[in-house]
């Protein structure tokens, strides 16, 4: 039997995507309950591009399922990648090493590739400009923390063509039937295919530039960075504006600020403890999250 791999967060249907966010909210209250099933697994982590969160969020939560992690030295310098072995021949064999493995990688479209070659659960822990499930789902839950539902009405705001999380998250959201705005400049607005998969899904998307007059109707404000590592050009166009005190002040009291994070000024430090910024919180529960994906998909 095929086992199950993560790749888009299509591949996810509506219940699953709401009993992960249930078992993650049992795993914050009770992480013992999920020892049994993962204990002794091996989880691969390969990251063929920077991270912090995905990558550590990931360790720790396999070990506090009682899992292991294997990885190499993040420089892959000193793979054997480096002596000109071919991802699929390295993903191939470290398959045999573990029983699921993340994998991050640059180039849209490799994860389905590698995955057909290997027998275990290949999870995408971000795919170049493609999509990053993972972080959606642990997105999800802390709306869903917050609000006790996914129908709400969310702001996309940033790099809206590069970004990955943002098009994991506007296919995830479509399908919970929130309202959609995309702020963005039209150099880094969202692009059409993940606008008319949203559409599809039967979502109502307004694009828009300026983000004044939505702040006192969003309950999620979803700020995400300029990818400058994806950005051929950097222009005056491209520049985003910070979030920051002046502009909240006209946010709807209710809401939430998320950032997947790395910030790198898009969000002004002055704002952290303003009670609506939830973006440290948003990165612990990545942890939690991400201990209910492995168990799922260790079953
Ligand atoms: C994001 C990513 O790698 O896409 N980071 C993360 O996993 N939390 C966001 C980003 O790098 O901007």
């Amino acid at each position: 039997m095929k086992l199950k791999s993560l790749i888009s967060i299509h591949d996810l249907s509506k219940k699953e995507i709401l009993t992960l966010i249930n078992q993650a909210s049992e795993i914050q209250n009770n992480s013992q309950k999920f020892f049994e099933k993962t204990k002794g697994k091996i989880l691969g982590l390969l990251f063929f591009e920077p991270s912090t969160r995905t990558v550590l969020s990931f360790s720790s939560a396999m070990y506090r399922l009682g899992g292991q992690v294997i990885t190499y030295n993040s420089d892959l310098q000193y793979t054997s990648m480096a002596k000109g072995e071919s991802l699929e021949d390295t993903i191939k064999v470290v398959s045999s090493y573990c029983d699921i493995v993340a994998i991050r990688h640059q180039q849209v479209g490799i994860l389905k590739k590698l995955q057909s070659i290997i027998s275990i659960p290949l999870i995408n822990a971000g795919e170049g400009t493609g999509e990053h499930p993972t972080q959606t789902l642990s997105d999800l839950f802390t709306i869903y923390k917050h609000f006790k539902k996914l129908d709400i009405t969310i702001a996309f705001y940033g790099d809206l063509k590069y970004g990955r999380t943002n098009h994991s998250m506007i296919l995830a959201m479509s399908q919970f039937n929130a309202n959609i705005i995309c702020i963005a400049p039209n150099e880094l607005q969202m692009p059409d295919e993940y606008i008319e998969q949203a559409q599809k899904n039967g979502a109502n998307v307004i694009l828009d530039k300026d983000i004044n007059k939505y702040l006192s109707k969003i309950d999620v404000l979803y700020v995400s960075r300029l990818q400058v590592e994806r950005i051929s050009r950097i222009t005056k166009e491209t520049e985003l504006k910070s979030i920051d005190q002046k502009l909240i002040d006209k946010l709807n009291s209710k809401a939430i600020i998320l950032h997947p994070m790395p910030r790198v000024g898009e969000i002004n430090p002055e704002i952290d403890n303003d009670r609506r910024a939830k973006y440290f919180e948003q990165a612990t529960n990545a942890v939690a999250m991400r201990m209910a994906i492995l168990d799922f998909y260790l079953r």
